[in-house]
């Protein structure tokens, strides 16, 4: 069993309490873990450690600090194993799947490792003559990273590597559910040569170590990903302390399948995206909006599929989908199949917990597919979270693309045609923050801009230089070489 710690000011340390909680491997119950249980007083002395070690951190050149995040890449790497084993044993996604979790990390080091001999701002002429002016990018202080356990090494990784290399410290409070491999990551940063203070670990609730980071008068900026009722209260909260927030949270992700598609394609990218992770994705694909063409084509291949797919432990190659996370989440998505038959919609495929064999240890649920869906229903709305796929039939690209847009969420929608044309009128017309031509809802890379509209965020963006806008605040400055008083808007007019 493996030991949590809270991480503060370079001390693994218990919380003040000495409270802790077990973390449980959702494929077979095993006891992963133990960490503990923190509260304000604990995150107190996180965000103290956090503000001590910023002045310095903050002086430290930025290509210096890119060179300790290269160091924590090639440190993450060493360590890709490791991490991904504890990250398949911890929350369940099968280890394929954790390496690219990993990866991402690494990619993400990679990016802003560089990015430290960048931080570009732009130099630009004065409308006075004798002056220079100039911009430049400040850290805000210290940041707060609170993450869900979906991708427990890589987004917590979105959020660090450029709050670091900007300059700022960082208090990391991760989902539960992820606690023992966000540790592990932590102490991997932490040996790759971070100084102490620079990043801190807390791990615990939500309520009340999130609620208390996301207000703390000592915390600059909050970096969310999670529930949408969650990160709306805490940038409700945000705001009165008039507090930066960047939210990243639901998705209903379609991928719209045109007359003219390499059907084959399509469902190899509808099946990866849909039960990929077990449908616990933010860009997980939980529509299917398909031109009625094709539509019965499209179903008996999905159906079929869907039969082949391998429920299990995430650790065993031939398995591919792992567990739900709990069972909480697996009664929340048997209640969504409840709703979608009650709603009228067909049920084709799945639509059960898994409990054969070894399965019954686990918290596992059968990939479902639902035919006959309407826009209006609540399995065509609302996020799930889970291998549940509804099938939308349409008779027009443009209908398509209102059905694709007309949804609470807005991170990621997909398009599948062999029409140039189809394909270039979709990305102009579609409304989500990502769109994929040919290619499924899920894949995003690094080193370009993550996030969407709607109720997915609110207006941030993550990864990319797009993140560096978030972590820091822009500083302009103006030199005046002229040796006089010099007044902008009335001496050159
Ligand atoms: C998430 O689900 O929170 O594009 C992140 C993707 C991954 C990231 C998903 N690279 O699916």
């Amino acid at each position: 069993m493996e030991l949590g710690k809270n991480f503060i000011g370079g001390h693994w340390v218990e919380a003040a309490s000495g409270e802790t909680f077990a973390s449980v491997n959702p494929a077979n119950g095993e006891v992963v873990g133990m960490a503990p249980r923190s509260a304000a007083e604990d995150v107190d002395r996180a965000v103290d450690a956090a503000r001590m070690a910023f002045p310095a951190w903050r002086r430290t050149p930025a290509p210096a600090r890119g060179e300790i995040v290269l160091a924590i890449a090639r440190a993450i790497e060493k360590e890709k194993e490791s991490l991904a084993r504890l990250m398949t044993r911890e929350m369940g996604k099968v280890l394929a799947e954790a390496r690219g979790d990993v990866q991402e990390a690494i990619d993400v080091a990679h990016y802003f490792a560089g990015e430290g001999r960048r931080l570009f701002g732009y130099t630009t002429p004065s409308e006075l003559p004798g002056k220079a002016c100039l911009t430049m990018r400040d850290p805000v202080g210290v940041v707060a990273a609170i993450t869900a356990w979906n991708f427990p090494v890589a987004v917590p990784s979105w959020k660090m590597m450029p709050a670091l290399v900007a300059g700022n410290t960082v208090v990391f409070k991760p989902a539960s559910e992820a606690a023992i491999v966000a540790a592990a990551l932590v102490r991997v940063m932490a040996e790759a040569g971070l100084p102490p203070g620079v990043v801190n670990l807390v791990l615990g609730p939500g309520d009340p170590v999130g609620e208390t980071l996301a207000t703390h008068p000592g915390v600059n900026a909050v970096s969310f990903t999670g529930s949408t009722p969650t990160g709306v209260r805490l940038a409700a909260r945000a705001a009165l302390a008039n507090k930066r927030i960047s939210l990243e949270m639901g998705g209903k992700n379609a991928v719209i399948v045109m007359d003219d598609a390499d059907l084959d394609l399509a469902v190899d990218g509808i099946i990866w995206s849909a039960y990929g992770t077990t449908g616990q994705r933010c860009t997980s694909c939980s529509r299917v909006i398909v031109h009625r063409a094709v539509e019965a084509a499209l179903i008996d291949r999905l159906v079929k599929r869907i039969r082949l797919l391998k429920l299990g432990n995430g650790l065993d190659p031939s398995v591919d989908v792992g567990p739900v996370i709990n069972l909480r989440q697996l009664e929340k998505i048997d209640e969504y199949v409840r709703v979608g038959k009650s709603e009228g919609a067909k049920l084709l495929i799945g639509g059960e917990r898994a409990l054969d064999g070894e399965l019954a240890q686990g918290t596992f649920y059968k990939p479902t597919l639902f035919a006959g869906v309407l826009p209006n229903m609540r399995i065509a709305r609302e996020e799930i979270f889970g291998p549940v796929l509804s099938v939308i039939s349409v008779a027009s690209l443009d209908e398509a693309i209102t059905v694709n847009n007309d949804t609470d969420y807005g991170l990621s929608s997909s398009i599948y045609t062999g029409n140039v044309n189809n394909a270039f009128f979709a990305m102009r017309e579609i409304t989500t923050g990502i769109v994929y031509v040919n290619a499924g809802t899920i894949g995003a890379e690094v080193h370009l801009p993550f996030g969407g509209t709607r109720g997915t965020g609110n207006g941030h963006r993550e990864v990319g230089t797009a993140a560096l806008d978030f972590c820091t605040e822009w500083k302009s400055a103006y030199i005046d070489f002229s040796g006089k008083l010099q007044r902008a808007q009335i001496d050159n007019r």
